[in-house]
C-alpha cells in the first residue's frame, strides 16, 4: 500500500504562477479590505462589490498556469497516496493534475445560491461551476436566489475542516507549502498529525510554528519542492 502524504497549501504555492499572496508586502489584503470583499458582513453590505472582486479573481485564473511546485505535488501521486488540502480558491492543483484536492476556503470558479441566515448550510448539489465567467447582481440560481461566490467568507464556518483533519491524522507525512499559518482553523491542522509523522514546511519566511517534528525548507515553492523531493528520495 502506498504511504499517505497530506499536503497543506496556501497562497505561496501559487505565487510563482503570478497570483499574489494575501499578506506579503503588496499582497491582496494591502489593496483590498478583506472585511469589505471577503466577509459575510461585507456580502450583506455590498453584494456587487463582493461579486466584482471574485469576478476579477475568477477571470485571472483563465490564463494562469500551474508552476513547478504544483506539478511536483501532483507527481508525488506516482509513488504516494496524496491528498492536497488547499486554502487557495484557485484551480492550479487541479490544472497540475492532482486528483484529490480539498478546497478548505471554497473555489473561485464556482457559485451557489445565497440562502439567507444559515449561509453555510448548502448542498453540494447546488454548487454551479461557472468557469471563468462573471456573475452579477440579479443572476439567480434555479431556486430563485441570488448567486454568491462558493467561497468561505470570513465569519463563516469551514465545512471541509472535518475531512481535512481526518486526512492529516491518517498521513504518514505532512507537507505544508506557502502559507503564513495565520488563518484558523487551517493553521491548526498540523496539530492533528500523527506524532510519528514528520512535517516539512516549504516557505521563504519564518513561520510561527513550534513543533520538533517540523523541518523548515526555507525557500520559494518551486525550489523548495525540489529540495523536498530530494529529502524524500533519501529517506
Ligand atoms: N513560495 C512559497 N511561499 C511563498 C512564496 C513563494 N514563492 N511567496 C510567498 N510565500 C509565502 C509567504 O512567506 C507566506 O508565508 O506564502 C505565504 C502567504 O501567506 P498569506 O498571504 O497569508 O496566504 P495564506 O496563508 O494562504 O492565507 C490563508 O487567508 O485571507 C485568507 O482565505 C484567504 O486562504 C487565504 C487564507
Amino acid at each position: 500500500m502506498k504511504k499517505k502524504i497530506a499536503v497543506l497549501t496556501g497562497a505561496g504555492v501559487s505565487a510563482e504562477s503570478g497570483l499574489g499572496t494575501y499578506r506579503d508586502n503588496g499582497g491582496l489584503w494591502d489593496n483590498y479590505d478583506p472585511m469589505e470583499v471577503a466577509s459575510i458582513q461585507g456580502w450583506y453590505k455590498n453584494r456587487k462589490l463582493v461579486l466584482d472582486f471574485y469576478n476579477m479573481q475568477r477571470a485571472k485564473l483563465k490564463d494562469t498556469k500551474p508552476n513547478a511546485a504544483h506539478l511536483a505535488i501532483a507527481a508525488l501521486e506516482k509513488d504516494y497516496d496524496v491528498t492536497v488540502i488547499t486554502q487557495n480558491v484557485d484551480n492550479l492543483h487541479e490544472k497540475a493534475g492532482s486528483t484529490k484536492v480539498i478546497h478548505l476556503h471554497g473555489e473561485a470558479t464556482k457559485v451557489r445560491p445565497e440562502n439567507g441566515v444559515y449561509e453555510e448550510s448548502f448542498s453540494e448539489r447546488e454548487v454551479i461551476d461557472v468557469g471563468y465567467e462573471p456573475v452579477n447582481l440579479g443572476d439567480k440560481a434555479p431556486n430563485g436566489c441570488q448567486l454568491r461566490p462558493h467561497i468561505v467568507f470570513f465569519g463563516e464556518s469551514v465545512p471541509k475542516i472535518e475531512p481535512a483533519i481526518d486526512v492529516v491524522a491518517a498521513a504518514d507525512l505532512l507537507l505544508i507549502v506557502g502559507t503564513s499559518m495565520q488563518v484558523y482553523p487551517a493553521a491548526g491542522l498540523y496539530r492533528y498529525a500523527d506524532p510519528k509523522a514528520p512535517i516539512y514546511v516549504v516557505d521563504p519566511a519564518d513561520l510561527p510554528l513550534h513543533d520538533p517534528r517540523i523541518t523548515h525548507i526555507k525557500d520559494v515553492a518551486t525550489k523548495g519542492m525540489e529540495k523536498f523531493i530530494k529529502i524524500l528520495e533519501e529517506r
